[in-house]
């Protein structure tokens, strides 16, 4: 373990480590985006290059790609690739059933996607994601920029009646302009507060014209890796 980790990113590198103990030679793997899925690829570069592990990474950020590249992991497309062995990657929240909040990096449409074209995915969190009910986190939805403001007041007026503690929905900026996804798209995080029916928001927002995807994992995570500030680890 690399020394002088603060107790989050302490909790961040043991669950990322963990993780790899999932991973097998020959594997497709699919490479999460954020700070922690970033631990969980300087590991496995790290058994790339000094075990001879032979993987193959789908990246699900222009971020992760380029690590990827510097750690000696071989890479390719999901094109390439078709169907993935398993994937890893972080979450902004997590519940008890395993569903969560994902998107805080901006790569949840290329996450969702990589993760769905997986036999397993496996998320590594530290234990400050846990939560009862998943919303405190600002929900990402990824949108396309033409109209964006009216897909903004379509999906307010939607949320009227749904079972949800907050409705304002903000643009996501990058400093004055609008932050914009690897797929050239905007993202409008939705201030919630608490989603009780997550499954039933996932498939209401969809339906939305405008919305490309939004950041609910709902059944499709496996386990959770859960990293302490101390260093412990437990698997969901
Ligand atoms: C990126 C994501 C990340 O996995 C999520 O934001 C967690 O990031 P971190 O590990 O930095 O806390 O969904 O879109």
């Amino acid at each position: 373990m690399p020394s002088d980790l603060s107790p989050i990113d302490k909790a961040k590198f043991v669950a990322a480590k963990r993780a790899t103990d999932y991973v097998e030679n020959g594997m497709k793997v699919g490479l999460g985006t954020g700070s922690t899925a970033a631990w969980l690829v300087k590991c496995l570069g790290e058994m790339v290059r000094e075990e001879g592990l032979k993987i193959t990474g789908v990246p699900t950020s222009s971020r992760t790609a380029a690590l990827a590249r510097e750690v000696g992991i071989e890479i390719t497309s999901l094109d390439e690739a078709r169907w993935l062995d398993l994937t890893i990657d972080g979450a902004d929240e997590y519940d008890a059933n395993l569903n969560l909040i994902k998107g805080g990096g901006g790569a949840l449409l290329q996450e969702k996607i990589v993760a769905t074209s997986s036999d397993r995915m496996v998320v590594i969190a530290d234990i400050g994601k846990q939560v009862e009910t998943l919303g405190a986190f600002p929900l990402p939805v990824e949108v396309i920029p033409f109209g964006w403001q009216t897909t903004k007041a379509l999906i307010e007026e939607t949320l009227v009646g749904m079972d949800v503690m907050g409705r304002t929905t903000t643009l996501r900026l990058n400093g004055d302009t609008p932050f914009m996804t690897d797929e050239g798209n905007y993202i409008l995080d939705m201030h919630l507060n608490r989603i009780a029916n997550s499954r039933q928001l996932s498939l209401v927002i969809n339906q939305i014209p405008g919305i490309v995807e939004n950041g609910l994992f709902i059944d499709i995570c496996d386990a959770v890796v859960i990293g302490y500030g101390d260093g412990r680890v437990e698997v969901r």
